[in-house]
């Protein structure tokens, strides 16, 4: 181990070098001071500026050190509580962490409008993960026959030493395969129900425990292990009703704005363009929510995105459509991958916090709350969009950020 010291770093320094080296060997066995120091000094930063990589004073240096590696800091990011929410009959604030102007504002105002149609309803499937293990078997060998008789086995081997997670109803399920005859693999694809936790590290080490197991049972070189973030058998779903005389507004009736919003659901229903920022906005409701709870925002990202190809054509995540009393009626179903125990979600102080604004649910309670809030801001953004369009209410919030953009612009200058 090449041990450098905080004089070392600092000797090969921008104004030295002419430019900051990203070689840092034993920087992540450094204390978090030294180490905040050390970048400071490459990149010449007074002890002020230096502040700007945040307090430790909600996420203690000490857990920082433990989520990360190289940790120097925290990055603080807004947190709000969009209003309005009534979900299956119950009241809930929500928790949002975002840095956008008007997210909080547009999630509330969908809130809003679904509200005075009764509030989202929810529903969900169970917490459904899967894990897929890929091989490569001998030529010729017959993997069908095994897999079929060893099924059970498999799958009681899986949940062998699982008992907290069995006694809470979770476990192993479900054990399938296919074969990919363009790159002569077979994969399994094992089901687990994880519960409460969001399962990423459950589901990998059951993949990598079944398949010394499998590699036991078929001549093969082992592949991939890991799970897949399209975790389709994970679903939440929320709908929520609108009347046609809450949408009115200056420019249109309330009939006008269903109209409108219907025709700006089928314009992303057709076009993967305005697909793309149909779910975007989307997003803007689901990832906050996701952050603010502790958990794994890429993985929510990349299943809900993988979600909407399903068909072969990417599509946009909600749909809008009149009813027969020509309200508004809306919809939304993707794979929600979170958790409410375990990880950075039980020891990140403001993820539990968050968590108990919202009753402390369940991990399906948790996934059914994001989805309605993406379902929320999406009507949000098309009513606008449909209407009097989006700059009107977002440059108005946006002021405040101009104004002190230019106070200190004034005290910087
Ligand atoms: C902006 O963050 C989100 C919107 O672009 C979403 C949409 O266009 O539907 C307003």
């Amino acid at each position: 181990m090449n041990r450098e010291t905080q004089a070392d770093y600092q000797h090969r320094s921008p104004m030295q070098s002419g430019r900051v080296s990203s070689r840092l060997p034993g920087f992540y066995e450094l204390p978090i001071g030294q180490r905040r120091e050390i970048i400071a000094g490459l990149s010449h930063m007074n002890a002020k500026e230096a502040e700007c990589f945040g307090d430790f004073q909600t996420l203690s240096a000490e857990k920082v050190d433990v989520f990360i590696e190289n940790g120097v800091g925290t990055f603080a990011m807004p947190l709000g509580v969009a209003t309005n929410f009534t979900i299956n009959g119950q009241d809930i604030l929500v928790p949002m962490a975002v840095e956008e102007t008007s997210v909080l504002a547009a999630a509330s105002h969908g809130a809003k409008l679904a509200r005075a149609g009764g509030g989202f309803q929810t529903t969900s499937t169970s917490p459904i993960g899967t894990g897929q293990i890929q091989l490569f078997p001998e030529a010729g060998f017959d993997f069908e026959s095994v897999l079929q008789a060893e099924r059970e086995n498999l799958l009681a081997y899986a949940n062998e030493g699982q008992h907290r997670l069995l006694s809470r109803g979770g476990g192993a399920l479900n054990l399938t395969w296919r074969f990919i005859e363009a790159i002569r693999s077979l994969v399994l694809y094992i089901d687990v129900d994880t519960r409460d936790a969001m399962g990423a590290n459950l589901i990998n080490t059951i993949c990598e425990k079944l398949s010394k197991r499998i590699q036991e049972l078929i001549p093969c070189e082992m592949g991939l292990r890991i799970l897949t973030n399209l975790c389709d058998k994970r679903l939440a779903r929320a709908h929520c009703k609108v009347p046609k005389a809450s949408l009115s507004n200056r420019e249109f009736s309330g009939e006008e704005v269903v109209d409108r919003i219907e025709k700006a659901y089928l314009f992303a229903a057709h076009d993967v363009y305005r697909a793309t920022t149909h779910n975007k906005g989307v997003m803007n409701g689901i990832d906050p929510v996701v952050i603010a709870t502790g958990n794994d925002w890429r993985a929510v990202e990349a299943g809900a995105h993988a979600y909407c190809c399903r068909t072969g054509v990417y599509q946009p995540m909600t749909r809008w459509w009149k009813n027969a009393e020509g309200d508004l009626e809306g919809e939304i179903e993707l794979p929600i991958a979170v958790g409410t125990v375990g990880g950075v979600t039980k020891l990140h102080p403001t993820a539990q916090a968050a968590l108990q604004l919202m009753g402390n649910p369940t991990a399906q309670g948790l996934a059914e709350i994001i989805v309605a809030v993406g379902l929320a801001q999406n009507l949000s953004a098309l009513r606008a969009l449909a209407s009097e369009g989006i700059q009107r209410g977002h440059m108005s919030l946006h002021q405040g950020n101009i104004a002190l953009a230019q106070r200190q612009g004034a005290h910087t200058s």
